[in-house]
C-alpha cells in the first residue's frame, strides 16, 4: 500500500488483543502505554474495564473536531487505494473491506467520545516517540501498533532504535510491537540488526505468533523484555 502520510487510523480493543497476543485478563493489574494510539479505542475500552491505560499521539494537539476530520480524511485516503493492493491481504481475520471500515469507524467514535470527556485527565497525551513525557518505568507495558516497521521508508534505522529505546525506558517490564512487516507487506529489512542491537543492550527479544494477520506475514509481534 502507498500512503502520502502516516495515517491517523485506529483499531478496537479486540483488535489490540489479537495483534499483541493479549487477553483482557492478562491486562488486569498492568499500567499500559499505547503509543502511537491514533484514534484507536483501546484506552477508552480498557479503562471502562478498570485497566489503567494512557494514549499518546502527536495529533492530540488537535481538538476533537480536528481529530474527527483527520480520521475521516485518512480513512478515505487509505480505503480509496485499498483495492489496488488486494494481493497484500489475507482474508481469515476480517470478512471484507466493509467490516474493516466499520471497525475503524467504531474505534474512532469510541475514541472521540472518550477524548471529548477527557479534559482534566491525563489519558490522552500529545507526544511523539522521540521524547515521551513520562519518567522511567512509568508503565509496566507499552504497546506500539501500526507505526514503526510499517513505515520502513519514512523512519530511519536510527530513529527506529531511538523510538524503541524510548518505549523501553518508560515500560518497566515489556514492549510489544506490531506488525513486523512494511506497508508493502514485506518483512522489515533491518529486524536482525535492531534485535541484535537491543539484545546487546540487555533486552530479551522474542517473536510470537498472534491471531491478527491481515497484511500477509503480519501474524507475528515482537516482544521486548527487560532482562
Ligand atoms: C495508524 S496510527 C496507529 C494507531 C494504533 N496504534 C493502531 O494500531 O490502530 C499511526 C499513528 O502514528 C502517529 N505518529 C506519526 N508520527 C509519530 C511519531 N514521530 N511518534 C509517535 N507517533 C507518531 C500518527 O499521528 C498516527 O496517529
Amino acid at each position: 500500500m502507498k500512503l502520502e502520510h502516516i495515517a491517523f487510523l485506529g483499531r478496537t480493543f479486540q483488535e489490540y488483543l489479537d495483534m499483541f497476543g493479549l487477553t483482557s485478563d492478562a491486562l488486569r493489574g498492568e499500567t499500559v502505554l499505547d503509543c502511537p494510539a491514533g484514534p484507536s479505542s483501546f484506552v477508552a475500552e480498557a479503562r471502562s474495564m478498570g485497566i489503567k491505560a494512557i494514549a499518546c499521539d502527536p495529533c492530540y494537539s488537535l481538538t476533537g473536531e480536528g481529530l474527527e476530520k483527520k480520521a475521516a480524511e485518512d480513512l478515505a485516503h487509505v480505503f480509496d487505494s485499498f483495492d489496488s493492493f488486494r494481493d497484500n491481504y489475507i482474508w481469515t481475520y476480517y470478512e471484507d473491506k466493509e467490516q474493516i471500515i466499520s471497525l475503524r469507524r467504531q474505534a474512532t467514535e469510541r475514541f472521540l467520545n472518550d477524548y471529548g470527556e477527557s479534559a482534566g485527565s491525563d489519558r490522552y497525551v500529545e507526544a511523539a516517540l522521540s521524547a515521551l513525557p513520562f519518567p522511567d518505568n512509568a508503565f509496566t507495558m507499552a504497546l506500539s501498533g501500526h507505526f514503526l516497521f510499517l513505515y520502513e521508508d519514512w523512519i530511519s534505522i536510527d530513529q527506529h532504535l531511538q523510538y524503541i529505546r524510548e518505549l523501553l525506558r518508560v515500560a518497566s517490564r515489556e514492549v510489544r510491537l506490531y506488525p513486523l512487516v512494511t506497508l508493502e507487506a514485506e518483512p522489515y529489512d533491518y529486524m536482525g540488526y535492531i534485535v541484535s542491537t537491543l539484545e546487546d543492550e540487555g533486552i530479551r527479544a522474542e517473536v510470537d505468533p498472534v491471531r491478527l494477520e491481515f497484511v500477509k506475514g503480519s501474524g507475528r509481534m515482537l516482544k521486548l523484555t527487560h532482562c
